[in-house]
């Protein structure tokens, strides 16, 4: 298949190379000429394990391109929309003006019997709209909605071997024609077994702010049960293994912390939230507000937990030295939008705190959003003369921190652990104050 990817961040650079990676002949489409030569010469705009490998093969294979030109689009077939929805200024509504920008810039290249493929996470009705501007502009060109369920850190293994492939496609004269384009395009996913749900536009597009309302709606379930289990002293760990092996709710996704961010789960509920206020469904959702509301919260509670082991030290919270460890929103990635880490650490430093933080991955982005911080340019040097230790991003090499070795570093031995992931005994065993989120 000749394919376009139209939009070239996160999502779009992914679904390029791992297009060209699995056969097709692929050219990324941005406006952004840095962007563009960067990923032409190879190199990835932000961390994502696995992508500069299969970035390098397709490029040195021939069949992946990069472009600020959108004309080279007329020798393609399929178009995929990948560019960005963030939150709008002012609003929880998306921000549409890149989806509509990149479908009009696109229009005139189009060719009859090609297919524009939305993947981006849009209000339900985008689809529909967008379908009806290339009909009004008169090219006899398909849309059809594929929303794409990539987590960070594992992009590119999502998107090669899916969980599922959802195909919005309208009714009518083009609908097979749609679906045998599609299964063409994901014919080596078909291949291995990778379950299709062939849906309408509108369900499709529903599919994805579902799921993230659903994850949102896991994690925030358990941090709330985590503020009842610190309320008398049992155990949120626990509490999660014992109820997710029941098949029904599942394990994952539920472990207790600072809670959600990143560049999705936050603003596609805020988003959702506003769409169905549109559609005079508000009460539907109005919970999400409520999730996001736990949410926003578990900042604060982890901020609050770090201004106490201060305490608890007898020194002042403007006189102690606080050790950050993490700052992207999650570990393997270095996002850190809407991160919780990154909340936290700026709410210590207002407060007056010495903040010093280390990401192994996301130590520039975080000082290019909040250019005050202070970070270290290693585990050892972030945790020299601390009164107090927060983990917040669960990196592996947090994980692995041996305590009696970090005893050796610190001024105070207090830590807390927002991601309950480390082994209270042996902190406590080392000599430390050991604080984590709803467990004892
Ligand atoms: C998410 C969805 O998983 C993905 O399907 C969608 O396409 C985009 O949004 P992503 O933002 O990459 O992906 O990260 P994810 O792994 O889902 O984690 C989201 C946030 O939830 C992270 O901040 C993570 O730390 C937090 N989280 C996750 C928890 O706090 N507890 C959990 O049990 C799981």
């Amino acid at each position: 298949m000749r394919i376009s990817v139209i939009g070239c961040g996160y999502l779009g650079a992914v679904h390029a190379a791992a297009m060209a990676d699995v056969g097709h002949d692929v050219v990324g489409i941005d406006v952004d000429v840095a962007k563009i030569a960067l990923l032409s010469a190879g190199k990835t705009p932000f961390f994502e394990p696995g992508l500069p490998e299969i970035l390098a093969s397709a490029l040195a294979s021939g069949r992946l391109t990069f472009t600020t030109d959108i004309s080279v689009a007329s020798r393609c077939d399929v178009h995929f929309i990948a560019v960005g929805t963030p939150q709008s200024a002012g609003s929880n509504a998306a921000d549409m003006r890149f989806v509509d920008a990149a479908v009009t810039a696109l229009i005139p290249h189009l060719n009859d019997g090609d297919l524009v493929v939305g993947k981006s996470t849009v209000p339900v009705g985008t689809a529909a709209r967008l379908r009806d501007m290339i009909g009004a502009s008169g090219s006899a060109a398909e849309l059809a909605w594929n929303p794409e369920f990539l987590r960070e850190g594992h992009a590119v293994t999502d998107t090669i071997s899916p969980d599922r492939l959802v195909y919005g496609i309208a009714p009518g004269d083009r609908h097979d024609e749609s679906l045998r384009l599609l299964n063409a395009v994901y014919a080596s996913a078909l291949a291995a077994g990778t379950p299709v749900v062939v849906t309408d536009l509108a369900t499709a597009e529903l599919v994805k702010t579902a799921a993230n309302a659903f994850l949102a709606t896991k994690i925030s379930f358990i941090n709330a049960m985590s503020e009842i289990t610190d309320a008398v002293g049992a155990n949120i760990t626990e509490l999660a293994d014992a109820i997710g092996y029941d098949a029904r709710i599942g394990r994952r996704f539920l472990n207790a912390g600072v809670g959600f961010g990143g560049g999705c789960l936050p603003k596609d509920i805020r988003a959702f939230v506003a769409r169905a206020e549109e559609l005079g469904q508000g009460e539907s959702v109005a919970f999400l507000t409520e999730v996001d509301v736990i949410n926003q919260r578990q900042r604060s509670r982890v901020t609050k937990l770090v201004c106490d082991a201060v305490t608890r030290q007898g020194i002042e919270v403007t006189s102690a030295r606080i050790a950050v460890l993490g700052l992207a929103f999650k570990p393997h990635s270095d996002d850190v939008r809407d991160s919780p880490a990154l909340d936290v650490a700026r709410n210590l430093g207002a407060l007056g705190a010495d903040i010093i933080a280390f990401d192994p991955e996301a130590n520039a982005s975080a000082q290019a959003r909040f250019p005050a911080l202070v970070t270290a340019t290693s585990i050892d040097v972030v945790l020299a003369g601390a009164d107090v230790i927060v983990l917040v991003t669960e990196w592996p090499e947090f994980v692995a921190l041996d305590p009696v070795h970090v005893a050796t570093l610190v001024r105070h031995r207090a830590i807390v652990d927002a991601r309950n992931v480390l082994d209270a005994q042996a902190w406590r065993a080392a000599g430390f104050t050991f604080v984590s989120m709803g467990r004892p």
